[in-house]
């Protein structure tokens, strides 16, 4: 029987620039249609870590935290491809989620969605979703897990690993 690798990645970042390192080597392996959830209590580095993928995936503008607005939107002058921005810190309440049309975002064929406080939304993230999460071990160092449940994603995670680790 062949032996299964655990569907996951893990590192240790030691900086906030690492983080976001990390965070654009990732992104420039995107396709269209990628969910990203990013997972860590406040302050763990969670939008420096989506700062990276937008740099990665090409944005127009630098990612900031959508802690207010919620949901923001970015394009990729290359292609004119979307990036969804997400932070459902704020949202507490199902009504507002349905309000936010959270579920079209995820169901639209071609953009790419990445949501800080996924758990918020547990049941409306798809099974081919990466997930990240972000451990603080001390102020600087942060323990940093990706993984998937959907092997076809998991391609994704090795490429990854690979330009990250050289392994
Ligand atoms: N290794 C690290 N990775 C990410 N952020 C770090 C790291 N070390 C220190 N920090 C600091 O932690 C904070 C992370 O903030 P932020 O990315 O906004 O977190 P979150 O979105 O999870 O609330 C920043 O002030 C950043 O400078
Ligand atoms: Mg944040």
């Amino acid at each position: 029987m062949a032996i299964l690798e655990p569907l996951s990645v893990e590192c240790t970042s030691h900086s906030e620039e690492q983080t976001q390192r990390l965070g654009s080597r990732l992104g420039a392996l995107l396709p269209r249609h990628a969910v990203v959830a990013i997972q860590g209590e406040l302050g763990a580095g969670k939008t420096s870590f989506a700062r990276g993928i937008g740099e990665g995936w090409g944005a127009e503008q630098v990612l900031r935290s959508p802690t207010f607005t919620i949901i923001q939107e970015h394009r990729r002058p290359s292609d004119g491809a979307v990036l969804y921005h997400i932070d459902l810190y704020r949202v507490a309440q199902e009504e507002d989620l349905r309000n936010l049309g959270l579920e079209e975002i995820l169901d639209a064929e071609d953009g790419v969605v990445l949501i800080e406080w996924p758990e918020r939304a547990a049941e409306l993230i798809p099974p081919e979703a990466i997930h990240v999460k972000i451990t603080p071990l001390s102020e600087t160092k942060r323990h940093l897990v990706f993984s998937t449940q959907d092997t076809h994603t998991w391609q994704i995670l090795l490429e990854f690993r690979k330009r990250t680790f050289g392994f």
